[in-house]
Protein backbone atom coordinates (compact mmCIF):
# COMPACT_ATOMS: atom_id res chain seq x y z
CA UNK A 1 0.00 0.00 0.00
CA UNK A 2 2.53 2.82 0.07
CA UNK A 3 2.41 3.63 -3.02
CA UNK A 4 4.96 1.86 -5.45
CA UNK A 5 3.01 2.93 -8.72
CA UNK A 6 1.89 6.20 -7.29
CA UNK A 7 2.21 8.67 -9.91
CA UNK A 8 1.58 11.92 -7.71
CA UNK A 9 0.79 13.21 -4.49
CA UNK A 10 -0.91 17.01 -3.88
CA UNK A 11 -0.95 17.37 -0.44
CA UNK A 12 -1.31 19.94 2.29
CA UNK A 13 -4.08 21.60 0.28
CA UNK A 14 -5.19 24.97 2.07
CA UNK A 15 -8.48 24.18 0.10
CA UNK A 16 -9.66 20.89 -1.92
CA UNK A 17 -12.48 21.55 -4.78
CA UNK A 18 -13.52 17.73 -4.72
CA UNK A 19 -16.66 18.30 -6.96
CA UNK A 20 -20.88 18.75 -6.32
CA UNK A 21 -21.78 18.57 -2.62
CA UNK A 22 -23.38 15.10 -2.04
CA UNK A 23 -26.18 14.85 -0.78
CA UNK A 24 -27.87 17.27 -2.91
CA UNK A 25 -30.68 19.96 -2.26
CA UNK A 26 -32.43 17.63 0.46
CA UNK A 27 -29.34 18.13 3.50
CA UNK A 28 -27.52 20.91 2.11
CA UNK A 29 -28.03 23.68 4.89
CA UNK A 30 -29.27 27.13 4.12
CA UNK A 31 -26.07 28.99 2.91
CA UNK A 32 -23.78 25.90 1.59
CA UNK A 33 -22.83 26.24 -1.93
CA UNK A 34 -22.73 23.40 -4.51
CA UNK A 35 -19.42 22.32 -4.23
CA UNK A 36 -18.02 19.93 -1.61
CA UNK A 37 -14.97 21.52 -0.50
CA UNK A 38 -12.25 19.92 1.90
CA UNK A 39 -9.53 22.43 4.08
CA UNK A 40 -6.02 20.80 4.68
CA UNK A 41 -6.63 18.02 2.06
CA UNK A 42 -4.69 15.91 -0.48
CA UNK A 43 -5.21 13.98 -3.39
CA UNK A 44 -3.13 11.09 -4.40
CA UNK A 45 -2.90 9.40 -7.92
CA UNK A 46 -2.17 5.98 -9.27
CA UNK A 47 -2.05 5.26 -13.27
CA UNK A 48 -3.62 8.53 -14.27
CA UNK A 49 -7.04 7.79 -11.62
CA UNK A 50 -7.52 9.60 -8.38
CA UNK A 51 -6.62 6.64 -5.55
CA UNK A 52 -6.93 8.60 -2.50
CA UNK A 53 -8.49 11.94 -1.38
CA UNK A 54 -9.22 13.42 2.15
CA UNK A 55 -7.29 15.02 4.73
CA UNK A 56 -3.56 15.00 4.07
CA UNK A 57 -2.44 13.15 7.47
CA UNK A 58 -5.08 10.48 5.94
CA UNK A 59 -3.85 10.95 2.20
CA UNK A 60 -0.17 10.94 3.04
CA UNK A 61 -0.01 7.95 5.69
CA UNK A 62 -1.50 5.81 2.75
CA UNK A 63 0.19 7.46 -0.18
CA UNK A 64 3.96 9.15 1.09
CA UNK A 65 4.69 11.51 -0.92
CA UNK A 66 8.27 10.83 -0.83
CA UNK A 67 7.17 7.75 -2.58
CA UNK A 68 5.56 9.13 -5.53
CA UNK A 69 7.08 9.69 -8.59
CA UNK A 70 5.81 13.41 -7.86
CA UNK A 71 5.07 15.83 -4.95
CA UNK A 72 3.21 18.43 -4.88
CA UNK A 73 3.17 20.68 -1.86
CA UNK A 74 0.44 22.77 -2.33
CA UNK A 75 0.25 24.36 0.68
CA UNK A 76 -1.12 27.72 0.91
CA UNK A 77 -3.19 27.21 -2.27
CA UNK A 78 -6.17 25.65 -3.83
CA UNK A 79 -6.72 22.58 -6.00
CA UNK A 80 -9.00 21.96 -8.07
CA UNK A 81 -10.43 19.80 -10.72
CA UNK A 82 -9.13 20.65 -14.39
CA UNK A 83 -12.05 22.58 -16.54
CA UNK A 84 -13.53 21.20 -19.28
CA UNK A 85 -14.58 23.39 -22.20
CA UNK A 86 -17.79 21.89 -23.96
CA UNK A 87 -18.61 23.84 -26.71
CA UNK A 88 -15.43 25.11 -29.33
CA UNK A 89 -15.10 25.42 -32.69
CA UNK A 90 -11.36 25.30 -31.99
CA UNK A 91 -10.39 23.82 -35.81
CA UNK A 92 -10.30 26.04 -38.03
CA UNK A 93 -8.16 28.46 -40.72
CA UNK A 94 -7.95 32.43 -41.26
CA UNK A 95 -8.33 35.25 -39.61
CA UNK A 96 -11.76 37.33 -39.20
CA UNK A 97 -10.13 40.16 -36.95
CA UNK A 98 -11.79 42.44 -39.85
CA UNK A 99 -15.39 41.29 -38.66
CA UNK A 100 -14.55 42.51 -35.32
CA UNK A 101 -14.32 46.36 -36.21
CA UNK A 102 -17.03 45.70 -39.13
CA UNK A 103 -19.32 44.99 -35.70
CA UNK A 104 -17.85 47.72 -34.36
CA UNK A 105 -19.56 50.05 -36.86
CA UNK A 106 -22.52 48.35 -36.70
CA UNK A 107 -22.73 45.33 -38.78
CA UNK A 108 -24.43 42.53 -37.01
CA UNK A 109 -23.25 39.27 -37.08
CA UNK A 110 -26.31 37.81 -39.31
CA UNK A 111 -25.81 40.25 -41.70
CA UNK A 112 -22.23 39.07 -42.04
CA UNK A 113 -23.05 35.94 -42.46
CA UNK A 114 -26.02 36.80 -44.83
CA UNK A 115 -23.08 38.51 -46.80
CA UNK A 116 -20.84 35.55 -47.23
CA UNK A 117 -18.84 36.62 -44.53
CA UNK A 118 -18.73 34.96 -41.22
CA UNK A 119 -18.66 30.77 -40.92
CA UNK A 120 -18.99 30.98 -44.90
CA UNK A 121 -15.42 32.53 -44.75
CA UNK A 122 -13.92 30.02 -42.94
CA UNK A 123 -15.05 27.56 -44.62
CA UNK A 124 -13.27 28.89 -47.14
CA UNK A 125 -10.04 29.31 -45.81
CA UNK A 126 -9.98 26.00 -43.63
CA UNK A 127 -10.78 24.17 -47.31
CA UNK A 128 -7.83 25.63 -48.72
CA UNK A 129 -5.32 24.66 -45.47
CA UNK A 130 -3.86 21.65 -45.59
CA UNK A 131 -4.03 18.77 -42.95
CA UNK A 132 -0.73 19.83 -41.24
CA UNK A 133 -1.17 23.63 -41.14
CA UNK A 134 -4.96 23.06 -39.23
CA UNK A 135 -3.66 20.52 -37.20
CA UNK A 136 -0.38 22.85 -36.10
CA UNK A 137 -2.89 25.85 -35.55
CA UNK A 138 -5.08 23.73 -33.17
CA UNK A 139 -2.31 21.68 -31.39
CA UNK A 140 -1.91 25.81 -30.71
CA UNK A 141 -5.02 26.25 -29.67
CA UNK A 142 -4.68 23.73 -26.96
CA UNK A 143 -1.73 24.71 -25.60
CA UNK A 144 -3.13 28.12 -24.62
CA UNK A 145 -6.35 26.58 -23.43
CA UNK A 146 -4.06 24.02 -21.00
CA UNK A 147 -2.40 26.71 -20.03
CA UNK A 148 -5.93 28.64 -18.53
CA UNK A 149 -7.24 25.36 -16.95
CA UNK A 150 -8.96 23.25 -19.84
CA UNK A 151 -7.91 19.56 -19.39
CA UNK A 152 -10.94 18.49 -21.96
CA UNK A 153 -12.17 19.96 -24.17
CA UNK A 154 -14.55 19.28 -26.86
CA UNK A 155 -14.09 20.59 -30.85
CA UNK A 156 -16.60 20.53 -33.58
CA UNK A 157 -16.28 20.29 -37.14
CA UNK A 158 -18.55 22.83 -39.34
CA UNK A 159 -16.10 24.62 -41.35
CA UNK A 160 -15.67 21.86 -44.20
CA UNK A 161 -20.15 21.65 -45.40
CA UNK A 162 -18.56 19.04 -47.80
CA UNK A 163 -18.04 15.75 -47.13
CA UNK A 164 -13.92 15.55 -47.46
CA UNK A 165 -13.13 18.81 -45.28
CA UNK A 166 -15.33 17.41 -42.29
CA UNK A 167 -14.16 13.88 -42.58
CA UNK A 168 -10.87 16.04 -42.39
CA UNK A 169 -11.38 17.88 -39.82
CA UNK A 170 -12.80 15.29 -37.44
CA UNK A 171 -9.40 13.07 -38.67
CA UNK A 172 -7.20 16.66 -36.86
CA UNK A 173 -9.66 16.83 -33.95
CA UNK A 174 -8.37 13.07 -33.65
CA UNK A 175 -4.82 13.35 -34.56
CA UNK A 176 -4.63 16.10 -31.91
CA UNK A 177 -6.12 13.94 -29.27
CA UNK A 178 -3.09 11.78 -29.37
CA UNK A 179 -0.42 14.39 -29.34
CA UNK A 180 -1.86 16.69 -26.79
CA UNK A 181 -2.12 16.47 -23.47
CA UNK A 182 -5.99 17.95 -23.56
CA UNK A 183 -8.75 15.28 -23.95
CA UNK A 184 -10.30 15.98 -27.03
CA UNK A 185 -14.47 15.99 -27.73
CA UNK A 186 -15.50 15.03 -31.46
CA UNK A 187 -18.47 16.76 -32.61
CA UNK A 188 -19.45 16.80 -36.22
CA UNK A 189 -21.30 19.80 -36.93
CA UNK A 190 -22.07 19.72 -40.83
CA UNK A 191 -24.82 21.70 -40.22
CA UNK A 192 -23.38 25.09 -39.33
CA UNK A 193 -24.16 26.84 -42.35
CA UNK A 194 -25.92 26.34 -45.75
CA UNK A 195 -23.14 26.50 -48.18
CA UNK A 196 -22.25 29.27 -50.57
CA UNK A 197 -25.21 29.21 -53.46
CA UNK A 198 -26.85 26.04 -52.28
CA UNK A 199 -30.19 25.48 -51.32
CA UNK A 200 -30.84 24.70 -47.49
CA UNK A 201 -33.26 21.27 -48.50
CA UNK A 202 -30.90 20.29 -51.04
CA UNK A 203 -27.71 20.47 -48.26
CA UNK A 204 -29.53 18.90 -45.60
CA UNK A 205 -30.36 15.83 -47.92
CA UNK A 206 -26.58 16.01 -47.91
CA UNK A 207 -25.53 15.99 -44.87
CA UNK A 208 -28.18 13.05 -44.13
CA UNK A 209 -27.32 10.44 -47.05
CA UNK A 210 -23.53 11.78 -47.31
CA UNK A 211 -22.09 13.27 -44.36
CA UNK A 212 -23.32 11.03 -41.68
CA UNK A 213 -23.06 7.92 -42.91
CA UNK A 214 -19.13 8.40 -43.87
CA UNK A 215 -18.51 10.33 -40.58
CA UNK A 216 -19.81 7.13 -38.81
CA UNK A 217 -17.66 4.80 -41.12
CA UNK A 218 -14.97 7.14 -39.47
CA UNK A 219 -15.85 6.80 -35.93
CA UNK A 220 -14.64 9.68 -34.60
CA UNK A 221 -17.45 11.72 -33.68
CA UNK A 222 -19.07 11.50 -30.81
CA UNK A 223 -22.09 13.95 -31.10
CA UNK A 224 -24.21 15.58 -33.90
CA UNK A 225 -24.59 19.05 -33.38
CA UNK A 226 -26.24 21.86 -35.48
CA UNK A 227 -27.17 25.39 -36.02
CA UNK A 228 -30.99 25.81 -35.27
CA UNK A 229 -31.16 29.62 -36.09
CA UNK A 230 -33.54 32.05 -38.22
CA UNK A 231 -31.71 32.39 -41.74
CA UNK A 232 -29.44 28.91 -40.97
CA UNK A 233 -31.13 26.06 -40.11
CA UNK A 234 -35.13 25.68 -38.76
CA UNK A 235 -36.84 23.37 -36.53
CA UNK A 236 -37.44 20.57 -39.03
CA UNK A 237 -34.25 20.43 -40.66
CA UNK A 238 -32.13 20.52 -37.53
CA UNK A 239 -35.03 17.54 -36.01
CA UNK A 240 -34.07 15.62 -39.37
CA UNK A 241 -30.39 16.23 -38.91
CA UNK A 242 -30.31 15.29 -35.24
CA UNK A 243 -32.61 12.05 -36.01
CA UNK A 244 -29.90 10.95 -38.69
CA UNK A 245 -27.14 11.56 -36.63
CA UNK A 246 -28.96 9.22 -34.00
CA UNK A 247 -29.48 6.81 -36.34
CA UNK A 248 -25.70 6.76 -37.06
CA UNK A 249 -24.44 6.43 -33.42
CA UNK A 250 -24.00 10.00 -32.89
CA UNK A 251 -25.63 11.99 -29.45
CA UNK A 252 -27.31 15.21 -30.71
CA UNK A 253 -26.39 18.80 -29.08
CA UNK A 254 -28.24 21.88 -30.44
CA UNK A 255 -26.75 25.28 -31.11
CA UNK A 256 -30.17 26.55 -29.29
CA UNK A 257 -32.07 30.00 -29.26
CA UNK A 258 -28.43 32.09 -29.79
CA UNK A 259 -29.81 35.06 -31.94
CA UNK A 260 -33.89 34.68 -31.90
CA UNK A 261 -36.17 32.15 -30.37
CA UNK A 262 -36.36 29.78 -32.93
CA UNK A 263 -37.59 26.77 -31.25
CA UNK A 264 -33.93 25.04 -30.97
CA UNK A 265 -34.17 24.54 -26.96
CA UNK A 266 -37.45 22.37 -27.66
CA UNK A 267 -36.09 20.25 -30.23
CA UNK A 268 -33.02 19.70 -27.78
CA UNK A 269 -35.61 18.41 -24.92
CA UNK A 270 -37.80 16.15 -27.68
CA UNK A 271 -34.50 14.96 -29.02
CA UNK A 272 -33.18 14.01 -25.72
CA UNK A 273 -29.80 16.09 -26.31
CA UNK A 274 -27.12 15.42 -24.27
CA UNK A 275 -26.74 19.31 -24.76
CA UNK A 276 -28.23 22.63 -25.39
CA UNK A 277 -26.03 25.34 -25.69
CA UNK A 278 -26.67 29.65 -26.17
CA UNK A 279 -30.17 29.75 -25.19
CA UNK A 280 -29.73 33.48 -24.74
CA UNK A 281 -33.54 33.96 -25.73
CA UNK A 282 -34.50 30.48 -24.12
CA UNK A 283 -37.92 31.00 -22.68
CA UNK A 284 -39.17 29.64 -19.22
CA UNK A 285 -41.21 27.01 -21.21
CA UNK A 286 -37.77 26.12 -22.75
CA UNK A 287 -36.15 26.06 -19.28
CA UNK A 288 -38.63 23.41 -17.84
CA UNK A 289 -38.42 21.65 -21.26
CA UNK A 290 -34.53 20.93 -20.84
CA UNK A 291 -34.77 20.48 -16.85
CA UNK A 292 -37.36 17.37 -18.12
CA UNK A 293 -35.57 15.97 -20.57
CA UNK A 294 -32.39 15.98 -18.47
CA UNK A 295 -30.61 18.35 -21.34
CA UNK A 296 -27.78 20.00 -19.80
CA UNK A 297 -27.97 24.11 -20.51
CA UNK A 298 -24.39 24.93 -21.89
CA UNK A 299 -24.37 28.51 -21.31
CA UNK A 300 -21.65 30.44 -23.52
CA UNK A 301 -21.29 34.15 -21.82
CA UNK A 302 -18.08 35.31 -23.70
CA UNK A 303 -20.06 34.97 -27.21
CA UNK A 304 -22.53 37.73 -25.76
CA UNK A 305 -19.53 39.68 -24.48
CA UNK A 306 -17.90 39.30 -28.01
CA UNK A 307 -20.72 40.33 -29.83
CA UNK A 308 -22.02 42.96 -27.68
CA UNK A 309 -25.25 40.63 -27.26
CA UNK A 310 -27.53 40.06 -24.32
CA UNK A 311 -26.45 37.05 -21.65
CA UNK A 312 -28.23 34.02 -21.13
CA UNK A 313 -30.00 34.29 -17.55
CA UNK A 314 -27.78 31.43 -15.80
CA UNK A 315 -30.40 31.99 -12.39
CA UNK A 316 -33.75 31.03 -14.50
CA UNK A 317 -31.96 28.05 -14.67
CA UNK A 318 -30.33 27.32 -11.71
CA UNK A 319 -33.49 27.82 -9.76
CA UNK A 320 -35.19 25.58 -11.65
CA UNK A 321 -32.57 23.00 -10.79
CA UNK A 322 -30.38 22.40 -14.03
CA UNK A 323 -27.35 20.95 -13.96
CA UNK A 324 -25.81 24.71 -15.69
CA UNK A 325 -22.12 24.26 -17.98
CA UNK A 326 -20.04 26.84 -18.73
CA UNK A 327 -18.12 27.07 -22.09
CA UNK A 328 -15.93 29.33 -24.31
CA UNK A 329 -17.01 28.94 -27.70
CA UNK A 330 -13.82 29.24 -29.24
CA UNK A 331 -14.09 30.31 -32.72
CA UNK A 332 -13.18 33.18 -35.28
CA UNK A 333 -16.07 35.18 -34.08
CA UNK A 334 -15.43 34.97 -30.50
CA UNK A 335 -11.67 34.49 -29.64
CA UNK A 336 -11.76 33.12 -26.21
CA UNK A 337 -9.50 29.95 -24.99
CA UNK A 338 -9.71 30.83 -21.47
CA UNK A 339 -12.60 28.69 -19.27
CA UNK A 340 -11.05 31.11 -16.09
CA UNK A 341 -12.48 34.32 -17.89
CA UNK A 342 -15.41 32.60 -18.72
CA UNK A 343 -15.97 32.26 -15.13
CA UNK A 344 -15.68 35.82 -14.45
CA UNK A 345 -18.33 36.78 -17.20
CA UNK A 346 -20.29 33.79 -15.44
CA UNK A 347 -20.58 35.90 -12.24
CA UNK A 348 -20.55 39.48 -13.51
CA UNK A 349 -22.88 39.03 -16.21
CA UNK A 350 -25.46 35.75 -16.11
CA UNK A 351 -25.77 35.64 -11.96
CA UNK A 352 -23.74 32.80 -11.13
CA UNK A 353 -21.61 32.65 -7.86
CA UNK A 354 -17.77 31.34 -8.25
CA UNK A 355 -18.64 28.07 -6.83
CA UNK A 356 -21.51 27.78 -9.63
CA UNK A 357 -19.12 28.95 -12.06
CA UNK A 358 -16.82 26.77 -11.10
CA UNK A 359 -19.13 23.76 -10.93
CA UNK A 360 -19.88 24.90 -14.55
CA UNK A 361 -17.00 24.82 -15.84
CA UNK A 362 -15.81 21.37 -14.78
CA UNK A 363 -18.42 18.67 -13.78
CA UNK A 364 -21.55 19.78 -15.19
CA UNK A 365 -19.50 20.68 -17.87
CA UNK A 366 -18.38 17.26 -18.09
CA UNK A 367 -21.99 16.32 -17.99
CA UNK A 368 -22.49 18.37 -20.95
CA UNK A 369 -20.36 15.63 -23.05
CA UNK A 370 -21.52 12.54 -21.35
CA UNK A 371 -18.29 12.16 -19.26
CA UNK A 372 -19.83 10.78 -16.53
CA UNK A 373 -16.93 8.55 -15.09
CA UNK A 374 -16.00 11.77 -12.64
CA UNK A 375 -14.10 13.49 -15.25
CA UNK A 376 -14.51 17.44 -13.70
CA UNK A 377 -14.46 16.09 -10.05
CA UNK A 378 -11.48 15.11 -7.54
CA UNK A 379 -13.51 12.02 -6.36
CA UNK A 380 -11.63 8.68 -6.47
CA UNK A 381 -11.68 6.90 -9.47
CA UNK A 382 -11.94 10.01 -11.54
CA UNK A 383 -9.77 10.97 -13.68
CA UNK A 384 -6.42 12.81 -12.11
CA UNK A 385 -6.69 16.26 -13.94
CA UNK A 386 -6.79 18.62 -11.68
CA UNK A 387 -5.17 22.45 -11.10
CA UNK A 388 -3.21 24.09 -8.50
CA UNK A 389 -3.46 27.56 -7.85
CA UNK A 390 -1.31 30.11 -6.54
CA UNK A 391 -3.80 31.46 -4.05
CA UNK A 392 -5.70 29.66 -1.29
CA UNK A 393 -9.19 29.66 -2.69
CA UNK A 394 -10.92 28.59 -5.83
CA UNK A 395 -12.68 32.58 -5.85
CA UNK A 396 -9.70 33.53 -7.11
CA UNK A 397 -10.70 31.84 -10.51
CA UNK A 398 -13.21 34.18 -11.20
CA UNK A 399 -12.27 36.92 -9.37
CA UNK A 400 -8.61 37.61 -10.88
CA UNK A 401 -9.96 38.07 -14.97
CA UNK A 402 -6.63 38.97 -16.79
CA UNK A 403 -4.43 36.37 -16.15
CA UNK A 404 -5.15 32.35 -14.77
CA UNK A 405 -4.77 32.45 -11.03
CA UNK A 406 -2.95 28.94 -12.12
CA UNK A 407 0.14 27.47 -11.06
CA UNK A 408 0.47 23.85 -12.10
CA UNK A 409 -1.93 21.76 -14.70
CA UNK A 410 -2.17 18.05 -13.92
CA UNK A 411 -3.88 15.79 -16.49
CA UNK A 412 -4.52 12.19 -15.98
CA UNK A 413 -1.38 11.93 -12.73
CA UNK A 414 1.10 13.94 -14.82
CA UNK A 415 2.43 17.30 -14.01
CA UNK A 416 1.45 18.58 -18.04
CA UNK A 417 2.04 22.85 -17.19
O1 LIG B 1 -21.47 29.06 -31.59
N1 LIG B 1 -23.42 30.00 -33.86
C1 LIG B 1 -22.77 29.28 -34.61
N2 LIG B 1 -21.52 28.90 -34.45
C2 LIG B 1 -20.58 29.63 -33.68
C3 LIG B 1 -20.00 30.77 -34.44
C4 LIG B 1 -19.13 30.29 -35.52
C5 LIG B 1 -18.52 31.37 -36.36
O2 LIG B 1 -18.97 32.51 -36.38
O3 LIG B 1 -17.53 31.03 -37.03
C6 LIG B 1 -21.17 29.99 -32.34
O4 LIG B 1 -21.31 31.16 -31.97
FE1 LIG C 1 -20.88 27.41 -31.12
Amino acid sequence: MSGASTTVVVADAAELVVGPATGASDDTEPGEGPLEVLEDAAFAAIDGEVAAVGPTNEVVREYPPENADEAIDASGKAVVPGFVDPHTHAVFAGDRSDEFEARLRGKTYQEILADGGGILRTVQATREASDEELLETLLAHLDVMLARGSTTVEVKSGYGLETETELRLLEVIDRADDEHPVDLVATYLGAHAVPESRDDEEYVDEVVEEHLPAVADQGIAEFCDVFCEEGVFDVEASRRVLEAGTAAGLTPKVHAEEFTRHGGAQLAAEVEAASADHLLYATAEDVEALVDAGTVPVLLPGTAFGLGERYADAREFLEAGAPVALATDFNPNCHARSMAFVQTLSCLEIGTTPAEALLGATRNAALAVDRDDGTGTLREGAPADALVLEVPSYVHVAYRFDTPAIETVIKNGRQVW
